[in-house]
C-alpha cells in the first residue's frame, strides 16, 4: 500500500496568463534541490552568467549528501549566488523577465530554501515566478548554449524528441512534446544510474561523489575480468534495473581472496567499477534505443549527472549513428545540477504563459512526486 500525500501536497499545474511581452529580458534560475547551490540567468537560451557554489567538499567527508547539512548551506549561499550572477552579467533585477526554480523533486529542506528565496525575490521584484521539475530541467538543458555562439546557428532537437535522463536520483526516458509535456516511457524499478555509481563507490572505498571516481578508475580496469549482470534481459519495455547489479559487484569483492596484495586489489577494484560502468552502460543503451524506435522517435536527448559519463555518451552516440538516430547529447558543463538548466526551462514555461503564484508555489519533495504521479495514473 502507498502512503497518502502528505495534505495540500498537488502536482503542480501552473496557471496560464497573458504571455509575456514581446522581448522579455533575461531569465533568473535558482537549483537547490540536493548539495549544489546553482544560479544562472538565460535569455533566449543563451547563459549570460551561471554560477555553481559546489557542497561537495563539505559531504565528502560523510562519503554521502546529508540533507540538513545541504538546506543550511543553501541558505548560506542562495542569495551571494544569485548577487555573483547578476554582477557577472552586469545586470540589475529590474531588467530580468522572471524567476524560475527548482520546486520538484528532490531532498525537501534543499528545496524549501531555494523555494521561498525565489518566492521572495519574484514578489519583492513583481517579477513573474515559474516552479520547474529538476528532471524536466535536465533534459531542457539541451537548448542551452554559450554567449560565444549566441549569433551562430545552432542545431537543436526536434520536438517530439526521446530523453534519457540519468541523474543520481533518477533514470527516466521521456518522450518530450514541450517544455510542458513530458511523457514517461519508462524508468528505473530500483536504483537510479547514479546512485548505483555512487553506492559502488561506498562499497569500494572511493570518495563521494562516486560516479566521476569511478569512471577515472574504469579507465585503468579490464571490464571483462568480472561477469555482472545487465538489468532484466528480456525486458526492453522501458524498465531499467540496477540493484542486482550492486548485489552482484558486492559478491564479487567478497569472492576476492582475503590476502590479496594491496596492488592486485587495487587492480581487483579497478577491474570491477569498469565491468560494473560496462554494464550500466549497456543496460541503458539497450533498453533507450528499443523504446525510441518503438515509439518512431528520430531525436536522443542524453541528460542529467550520469550523462557526464564518457562510455555512457560514445556507446550511446554509436548506437545511435548505427539505427541513424540523431543524438543530443547535453554539453558536460551542463549535465551536473546547475541554474542554466532551470532557468531555460523556466523560460520557456514563461514563454507559453506559464506561471506560479508566489504566495502558494509549494516544494514536493522526491517521493511526494512519485506517489502523486503513481495515483494520477
Ligand atoms: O544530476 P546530478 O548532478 O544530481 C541529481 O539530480 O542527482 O547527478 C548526480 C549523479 C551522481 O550519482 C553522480 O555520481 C553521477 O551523477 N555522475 C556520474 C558522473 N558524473 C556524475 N556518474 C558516472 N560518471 C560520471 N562521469
Ligand atoms: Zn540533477
Amino acid at each position: 500500500m502507498t502512503a497518502p500525500p502528505v495534505s495540500g501536497a498537488t502536482l503542480p499545474s501552473h496557471t496560464p496568463e497573458h504571455p509575456l511581452r514581446a522581448d522579455p529580458g533575461p531569465v533568473l534560475g535558482l537549483e537547490t534541490s540536493c548539495d549544489e547551490t546553482a544560479a544562472a540567468l538565460v535569455h533566449g537560451g543563451v547563459v549570460l552568467a551561471h554560477r555553481v557554489a559546489s557542497q561537495v567538499p563539505i559531504h565528502q567527508r560523510f562519503g554521502g549528501v546529508v540533507p540538513e547539512v545541504a538546506a543550511r548551506n543553501h541558505l548560506l549561499t542562495a542569495l551571494p549566488t544569485i548577487q555573483a550572477v547578476l554582477d557577472d552579467a552586469g545586470l540589475q533585477p529590474a531588467q530580468l523577465s522572471g524567476v524560475a526554480v527548482t520546486n520538484r523533486p528532490g531532498l525537501i529542506g534543499a528545496l524549501l530554501v531555494g523555494v521561498q528565496t525565489a518566492k521572495a525575490l519574484a514578489w519583492v521584484w513583481k517579477k513573474p515566478l515559474i516552479g520547474v521539475d529538476h528532471i524536466h530541467a535536465h533534459v531542457w538543458a539541451t537548448f542551452l548554449r554559450p554567449p560565444q555562439e549566441a549569433g551562430a546557428p545552432w542545431p537543436v532537437p526536434r520536438l517530439p524528441f526521446a530523453a534519457l535522463a540519468v541523474s543520481g536520483g533518477h533514470t527516466s526516458l521521456y518522450a518530450v512534446h514541450a517544455p510542458d509535456r513530458f511523457e514517461l516511457l519508462g524508468r528505473s524499478l530500483d536504483d537510479a544510474a547514479g546512485e548505483a555509481f555512487d553506492k559502488l563507490a561506498k562499497l569500494l572505498d572511493i570518495p563521494y561523489p562516486g560516479g566521476p571516481n569511478v569512471e577515472r578508475a574504469a579507465a585503468l580496469g579490464n571490464p571483462a575480468r568480472f561477469r555482472l549482470p545487465r538489468g532484466m534481459l528480456g525486458r526492453d519495455d522501458g524498465a531499467y534495473s540496477f540493484s542486482g547489479l550492486k548485489t552482484a559487484a558486492r559478491l564479487a569483492l567478497a569472492d576476492l581472496p582475503a590476502d590479496l596484495p594491496a596492488d592486485e586489489r587495487a587492480q581487483a577494484t579497478r577491474d570491477l567499477c569498469a565491468a560494473f560502468q560496462t554494464a550500466i552502460v549497456e543496460q541503458l543503451v539497450r533498453v533507450t534505443l528499443a523504446n525510441a524506435q518503438r515509439r518512431g522517435l528520430r531525436d536522443l536527448v542524453l541528460a542529467g549527472g550520469v550523462a557526464a559519463n564518457g562510455a555512457l555518451r560514445r556507446a550511446l552516440a554509436e548506437a545511435c549513428q548505427r539505427h541513424r538516430l540523431r543524438f543530443w547529447p547535453v554539453p558536460p558543463a551542463y549535465c551536473t545540477d546547475n541554474g542554466a538548466m532551470v532557468a531555460g526551462l523556466g523560460e520557456a514555461l514563461l514563454h507559453l504563459g506559464l506561471r506560479d503564484d508566489p504566495r502558494s508555489l509549494d516544494a514536493l519533495a522526491t517521493g511526494e512526486v512519485r506517489r502523486l504521479a503513481a495515483a494520477a495514473l
